[in-house]
């Protein structure tokens, strides 16, 4: 069947480009291999306000899914999370939980991440870890209820 999602990936890093954006790319390359159309990727900085900007202008767009990988950690700079909020009207706590949960069973380090989820006017943001290990583990994590997360940002669905 074909997927409904329709995905960006948004790479945030002050220190990547568009030639070591590998997180970005493995992202990308992930969401392809599951049978879902990634419309675009972006890099941006970790600035507060650009993120903010950014993310939600591609909450305005026909995507319903925005994959974020990086920013999420503690560093003064680590924005992600604070621009996500900003962003979202609603909160999806049960992914960010998933996330460090399963995370945790690879790292101790994945209580380090402040990652978070919500909702916008249809589109589902997640935030992911910066590390190419981080963005693997985590969308082994997401990606078996990707499909019917976005279905129901679309209107009731039946659960039989
Ligand atoms: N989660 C998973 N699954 N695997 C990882 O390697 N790295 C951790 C954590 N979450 C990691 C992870 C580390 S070392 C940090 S510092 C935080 O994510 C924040 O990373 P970020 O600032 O790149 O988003």
């Amino acid at each position: 069947m074909e997927s409904r999602i329709k995905a960006i990936v948004v790479s945030v890093s002050d220190t990547r480009n568009e030639k070591n954006d590998h997180s970005g790319e493995r992202l990308l390359q992930l969401l392809r291999d599951s049978g879902a159309e990634v419309l675009e990727k972006q890099l941006v900085t970790d600035d507060f306000e650009s993120l903010r900007q950014t993310l939600y202008s591609l909450t305005e767009t026909e995507a319903n899914l925005v994959l974020t990988t990086g920013g999420t950690g503690f560093s003064p700079r680590d924005n992600t999370p604070e621009a996500t909020l900003a962003v979202i009207d609603r909160e999806a706590p049960g992914i960010s939980e998933a996330l460090r949960i399963e995370s945790s069973k690879h790292t101790k380090f994945a209580m380090l991440s402040r990652g978070v989820a919500g909702i916008r006017n249809g589109t589902l943001l997640i935030n992911l870890p910066g590390s190419l290990k981080g963005v693997d583990e985590c969308f082994d994590v997401i990606s078996p209820i990707l499909e019917h997360a976005v279905e129901l940002l679309g209107g009731p669905v039946s659960h039989e």
